[in-house]
């Protein structure tokens, strides 16, 4: 079979930019490989970790300065995951060069800022441009989706998403540019986590048209790293209830979470939605159990406890018996946006796509009306 390479080039080679250069460098896990993602250019303003990133993907050129990595010809794609300030610059860059790109969240600082991003994006409708969110991808997680779509839970009852950290739990971490307004935004822990919880949730329809946030601050000051404290300034944790719906007879509540201080929770993305034909939940906590109540009537209300094995969205060589994991998942999300690029969104091999530009707009829409919530300590129509 033959196969559609496409060159990219990552800019932003921290965290996230490390797990793309290792999805791609095992690319040779799926099965059908008709598209594959070469990295060959990357970009970082630290010259330590550009070269780190460099040293371990032999072949990769470094640039300094990302707008000459954009001036590159031969980049067709790219990755970028760069903190959350410099998204719109680095993202509308990206679209005067004519790049197809995966951006990272939340998808521009602010309401204003995404705005921007999506403005410059209209005059470019032949860009493939997508928003990074990996966790959809876990087979429990699919298959929930994939009933859903189906109609299979009957009315919806009430939804639950969210992503749970406890990191922050020591007040002896260190600050780094996620905790500070000014790199991470207003949103606080909602940019750094709130695409995670409301992926799913968009995408399934469940717009929110009303929000009641409640945000808490728990950690004030943290260590500057150079012998002194620093102000913590974002929201720590923050609980979002929200309706779902238009009428009375079909609306539900929707609650989404995400917390950075979450005690026992290292990175827990979860999703319940309970309905009057079905109720399903899936945790990462417990990456293989798919947990399913169908109701019927007269019948004992039961939870069938199913173990999962490695069913992925794009197959991959693993058996069916295996784990799937976290960077299985960012894998997966990057062979969806490859197989969208390679194929456009109607001729994809399985129908789950990245998040839309759209998507981070309705997330904009909720983590604004979210803030205002809070500060008025009132709900807040969603627009
Ligand atoms: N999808 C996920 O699960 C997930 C997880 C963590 C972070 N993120 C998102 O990824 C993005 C980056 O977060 P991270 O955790 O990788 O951060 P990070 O701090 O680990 O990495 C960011 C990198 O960007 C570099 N950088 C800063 N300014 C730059 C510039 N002008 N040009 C090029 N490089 C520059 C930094 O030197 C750093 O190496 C954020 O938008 C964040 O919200 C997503």
């Amino acid at each position: 079979m033959g196969e559609r390479i496409i060159n990219f080039g990552v800019i932003g080679c921290g965290l996230m930019g490390r797990e793309f250069a290792s999805a791609a460098a095992r690319w040779n896990h799926l099965l059908s490989r008709d598209v594959c993602p070469r990295i060959i250019a990357a970009c970082d303003t630290s010259s330590a970790v550009l070269s780190e990133f460099c040293a371990a993907n032999p072949g990769v050129r470094g640039y300094a300065d990302y707008r000459e990595l954009l001036a590159q010809a031969d980049v067709e794609a790219l990755y970028i995951a760069v903190p959350h300030n410099l998204h719109t610059e680095a993202y509308i860059a990206a679209i005067n060069a004519g790049k197809h790109f995966l951006g990272e969240k939340p998808f521009g600082i602010d309401r204003a800022a995404n705005q921007q991003i999506l403005s410059a994006l209209s005059k470019r409708p032949d860009l493939l441009v997508r928003c990074s969110s990996e966790f959809p991808f876990f087979p429990g997680a699919q298959k929930i989706i994939a009933l859903a779509h189906a109609g299979k839970m009957g009315r919806i009852l009430e939804v639950r998403c969210g992503l749970l950290h406890s990191s922050d739990m020591d007040p002896l971490k260190p600050i780094n540019w996620k905790r500070r307004i000014a790199t991470n935004g207003e949103y606080g822990c909602m940019g750094d986590l709130g695409m995670h919880a409301v992926h799913v949730p968009l995408r399934l329809g469940y717009v929110p048209r009303d929000v009641r946030a409640m945000l808490t601050k728990v950690v004030k000051t943290r260590p500057d790293g150079k012998g002194g404290e620093a102000p913590c300034e974002t929201w720590d944790n923050a609980l979002l209830a929200c309706t779902v719906g238009s009428s009375p007879d079909d609306e539900f509540p929707m609650l989404l979470e995400m917390k950075r201080i979450a005690p026992g929770h290292v990175n827990t993305w979860y999703l319940e939605i309970s309905g009057t034909a079905m109720s399903a939940r899936f945790s990462t906590r417990f990456p293989r159990t798919l947990e399913l109540l169908p109701y019927e009537r007269g019948k004992p209300q039961a939870w069938h406890v199913q173990d999962l094995g490695y069913e992925s969205a794009y197959p991959a060589i693993t058996g069916g018996i295996f784990e799937f994991g976290f960077p299985d998942a960012i894998q997966q999300m990057w062979a969806a946006f490859c197989d969208e690029l390679a194929n456009g969104p109607s001729g994809m091999k399985q129908p789950f796509r990245c998040v839309t530009p759209r998507e981070t707009e309705l997330s904009h829409l909720l983590f604004d009306a979210a803030l205002r919530s809070a500060g008025q300590d009132m709900v807040i129509r969603v627009e």
